[in-house]
């Protein structure tokens, strides 16, 4: 099979892009991201802004005549730019530039991808799209509030994805629609936020990965359009 991994120049992405490629069930894996990694054996490097439609169908016009896409991972995401992009503690701190920027990344982009993707997945037999969500994007489990444009992308992402499993299953009832929390993981995108977590909370992106692939060998199509942490745990809506 093949399988596509967005956000392949990141700290999860990259890693995912590597073990996939060792994986003997997998001939290809496509690696997007807008700097185009290197291509190196199964990997074939794109260059692709998911906030930019036409990025987004030139590839899908590329690839339209691949055969057995069956894994979709989507591992782009924005949090805060060393900048002015910074999560909000509080009400007062959100404006419109911020939301319109993590929106675009974290939710909107993952809502092309699926539009122009999703058709070039098999109509029959085990196939996945999945993107990387967080805990934080959980409404139930909301207790701290804060992080509102990140929190609230990452909410509206998952809601996509329960509609994007409902549409998917009344064409192909094997095809699985999940989100996945990867825990903290250290990366560019957590390193600003890492100081108050206890002890042996923070993954190393290797260790991160390996959690991610056995949740997402695991997942069944009763799994469909749900959320799961890293240990393979439902996290409520
Ligand atoms: N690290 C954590 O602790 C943690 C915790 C919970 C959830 N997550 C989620 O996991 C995912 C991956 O995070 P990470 O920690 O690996 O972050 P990262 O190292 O900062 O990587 C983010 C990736 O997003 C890509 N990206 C950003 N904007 C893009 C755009 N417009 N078009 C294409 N690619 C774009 C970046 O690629 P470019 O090279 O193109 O910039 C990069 O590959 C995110 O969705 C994040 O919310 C992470």
């Amino acid at each position: 099979m093949q399988a596509i991994v967005f956000g392949a120049s990141g700290g999860l992405g990259a890693e995912l892009v590597a073990r996939l490629s060792e994986r003997p069930e997998i001939r290809r894996v496509h690696a997007i991201s807008r700097s185009g990694p290197a291509a190196t054996g199964k990997v074939t490097p794109h260059a692709v802004d998911i906030t930019v439609e036409s990025d987004l169908a030139r590839l899908s016009d590329t690839l339209k005549y691949e055969d057995d896409i069956r894994l979709v991972i989507i591992a782009t995401g924005i949090l805060s730019d060393g900048n002015a992009l910074q999560p909000e503690k509080s009400y007062r701190q959100q404006s419109l530039q911020a939301f319109e920027r993590v929106f675009r990344v974290n939710t909107f982009g993952p809502a092309l991808v699926a539009r122009f993707f999703l058709p070039l997945m098999p109509r029959s037999g085990r196939a996945v799209f999945t993107a990387l969500s967080a805990r934080v994007g959980s409404i139930g489990d909301n207790r701290l509030g804060g992080w509102h444009a990140y929190r609230a992308s990452k909410a509206a992402l998952n809601m996509l994805l329960r509609n994007y499993a409902i549409e998917q299953a009344r064409l192909n009832s094997d095809f699985i629609v999940a989100g996945l929390h990867p825990g903290t993981v250290d990366t560019l995108l957590s390193k600003p936020f890492q100081g108050n977590l206890p002890d042996g909370q923070l993954f190393t992106p290797p260790n991160a990965v390996s959690h991610l692939l056995r949740v997402i060998y695991g997942l069944t199509p009763a799994d469909t359009g749900k959320c799961f942490d890293w240990a393979g745990k439902e996290i409520p809506a």
